[in-house]
């Protein structure tokens, strides 16, 4: 039985096995539809969610499986002090694979070493967001026809930004990667994914906080919101919080094929003006999102066409 806590769970032949996947789900939706019948996905959210929560739950529908579990903390027991470990030992016997959501960094680790069937991590506190890592890279193989050789820009809160830890370890893997680090000093990448995964790898990397500078150069813009909940200090997070804003007048000097991406919920970071933009493909991950988690539920619970 495998569980899914990190990106780098997964061999870059397995990541581009699930985009194969994926694709053939998008292109034939119905030979995937009863593929799932009879099994049960849980969704566990201890923290908000739109997406991640909507597109587990749509995907395993969409295989022919049922949902269950709960989109907030206060509505389960543990609101009345129950641990996650005993959450978890209880779902299991009601759900055949769990895709958890929590503040605390670690929770879905401790949780997958808890139960007696698959568990994935749909986010955990400011550290990893490996889902939605799989969501971007089907995004990007559409979009460039490939993962490698490509200069991406991440702006914004690189320090909390689950999904761009997850990112940046998933893409160093590929030869040719460039990653422009662009963010107020406040808010640069943690040391640990900086020296830990960056530095093993043979990847180039510059930190920056000017984006107009770098846009120029980029094949792939991925922004973030400034993620006001992780912040101690309400006082910091307004100052910090509209460090970037990317509107039409700053995409003039771009690459035409640039691919902008944004995991969303976007606050004030892209201007709605550039939704409209072909080079926007934020809705596109939302879309992609789904079939790249179908894709990951049937590995996990070892169903095959
Ligand atoms: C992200 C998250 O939850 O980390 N959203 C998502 O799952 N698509 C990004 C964010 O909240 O800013």
């Amino acid at each position: 039985m495998r569980h899914f806590i990190d990106i780098a769970d997964l061999t870059k032949e397995e990541i581009e096995g699930l985009i194969t996947l994926a694709e053939d789900i998008m292109r034939h939706p119905d030979g995937y539809a009863q593929i799932c019948r009879g099994k049960k996905l849980a969704t566990l959210f201890f923290e908000p969610s739109t997406r991640t929560r909507l597109s587990f739950e749509a995907a395993m529908l969409d295989l022919g499986g049922a949902v269950l579990g709960f989109s907030q903390a206060d509505s389960s027991s543990v609101a009345k002090g129950e641990s996650v470990s005993d959450t978890i030992r209880t779902v299991c016997y009601y759900a055949d694979i769990i895709a958890i959501r929590h503040p605390k960094e670690g929770a879905p680790l401790l949780a997958s070493q808890r139960s007696s069937v698959p568990v994935i991590n749909a986010g955990d506190g400011g550290h990893n967001h490996p889902t939605q890592t799989l969501a971007d890279l089907l995004t990007i193989h559409r979009e460039k026809g490939r993962l490698g050789n490509l200069t991406i820009g991440l702006c914004g809160d690189l320090k909390f930004g689950r999904t761009v830890h997850s990112l940046i370890t998933a893409m160093s893997c590929y030869e040719g990667v460039k990653f422009i680090l662009i963010s107020p000093e406040e808010l640069r990448l943690p040391g640990y994914v900086r020296h830990g995964v960056l530095a093993g790898k043979n990847v180039e990397w510059v930190e920056t906080r000017d984006l107009e500078c770098a846009l120029p150069e980029l094949d792939i813009l991925y922004m973030t919101r400034v993620q006001k909940e992780r912040f101690f200090n309400e006082a910091d997070y307004i100052r910090l919080k509209d460090s970037f804003i990317l509107d039409q007048d700053k995409l003039k000097n771009t690459k035409p094929d640039l691919s902008i991406l944004h995991p969303l919920p976007r606050v004030n970071e892209i201007s709605v003006k550039v939704d409209d933009d072909p080079r926007a493909c934020y809705f596109k991950q939302v879309e992609y999102g789904k079939f790249i988690r179908m894709a990951l539920i049937m590995m996990l619970l070892e169903v095959q066409k």
